[in-house]
């Protein structure tokens, strides 16, 4: 297991030059817990599968998974249930709406959500994790992270999930939604009790590139060869993170950057460059589409410098 990373001064310039435009962004405060970040923050950690490490930044701050956990929930819920019930009941196409809109819910027949990566297809893909009770289920994706991270201690922020659970009235109204029209079962309240925890899940920047490994390494940890997701979801999920990862942004973030990546609200992005790294950044200002500003430019920057892109 890696712990010291190696430092590079070109990515140090790098960072800082992509820091500028955290203050072109602003941090997410619809979850009033994350509106306490520091909008300046800007670190990376990059992992090689051949053992390497490269960070910059505190590298060991930490900040939740928000939406970046929907790649995690969906690889475990093919593994549950498999591909064919999963993609019944989610869609495989990008929206080119926000990441939480409901307008396309009511206006596609079937009212089945577009793609796993938006809100509403992770509650119904969330819905589908195999266990008996919220603890259960939570316990199994949390075990899940610990195989690909390598560290068991990892788990949620409650004061995070209990400030997203008071106000996540959006993703109840999709959840009801979905409901009346078959693609969800059981009880709301326990789905978005689950939704926030795995949302609050606290990773640093090294557990998130660690993570973008496992994915990049076609589901197996490079360092013990241990399968941890079977090879074709790997794939499944690296080509959702190419398509619908950086939502109604995605297009231009595969045209600028071309590295299969997701983003979060708090600011994180998981990167996942097949079979040679894995990429964790956390920069808590983002964009009008809620991806970290700074972080998308650090991307940029080095997919020119190093000839990143996989197109
Ligand atoms: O459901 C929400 O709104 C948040 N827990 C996650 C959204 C998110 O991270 C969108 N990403 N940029």
């Amino acid at each position: 297991m890696i712990t010291q990373c190696e430092t590079s001064e070109e990515l140090d310039q790098l960072v800082e030059r992509a820091r500028a435009y955290a203050k072109e962004g602003k941090v997410a405060d619809y979850i009033p817990a994350l509106g306490q970040a520091d909008p300046n923050d800007l670190s990376i950690a990059v992992h090689y599968t051949d053992g390497r490490c490269l960070a910059a930044g505190d590298t060991e701050k930490t900040f939740t998974l928000q939406s970046i956990s929907k790649v995690l929930t969906l690889a475990l819920a093919i593994m549950d249930n498999g591909e064919d019930y999963v993609f019944e009941r989610v869609g495989m196409e990008p929206t080119g709406d926000p990441f939480n809109s409901i307008a396309k819910l009511e206006t596609m027949i079937p009212s089945k959500p577009l793609n796993p990566m938006i809100n509403a297809g992770a509650l119904a893909v969330t819905n589908m994790i195999n266990g008996n009770t919220v603890e259960e289920k939570l316990g199994r994706l949390l075990a899940f992270v610990h195989d690909m991270t390598g560290k068991s201690h990892i788990t949620y922020s409650s004061k995070v999930a209990e400030s997203e659970f008071k106000t996540a009235n959006l993703n109840r109204s999709l959840c009801y939604f979905m409901k009346e029209h078959g693609i969800i079962q059981g009880d709301v309240e326990e789905l978005i009790d689950l939704y926030t925890k795995q949302c609050a899940i606290e990773v640093n920047c090294n557990d998130l590139a660690r993570i973008g490994l496992v994915i990049a390494n076609e589901g197996k940890d490079p360092e013990t060869d241990r399968e941890i997701i079977p090879r074709q979801i790997s794939r499944i999920v690296k080509t959702f993170m190419v398509t619908c990862g950086m939502y109604n942004a995605s297009g231009e973030f595969a045209i600028r950057v071309g590295i299969p990546a997701k983003s979060g609200v708090s600011g994180g992005i998981l990167g996942a460059y097949p079979n040679k790294l894995g990429i964790g950044i956390c920069g808590p200002a983002l964009d009008d589409k809620g991806n970290s500003i700074a972080g998308i430019k650090l991307l940029e920057m080095m997919s020119a410098r190093y000839g990143l892109s996989i197109f």
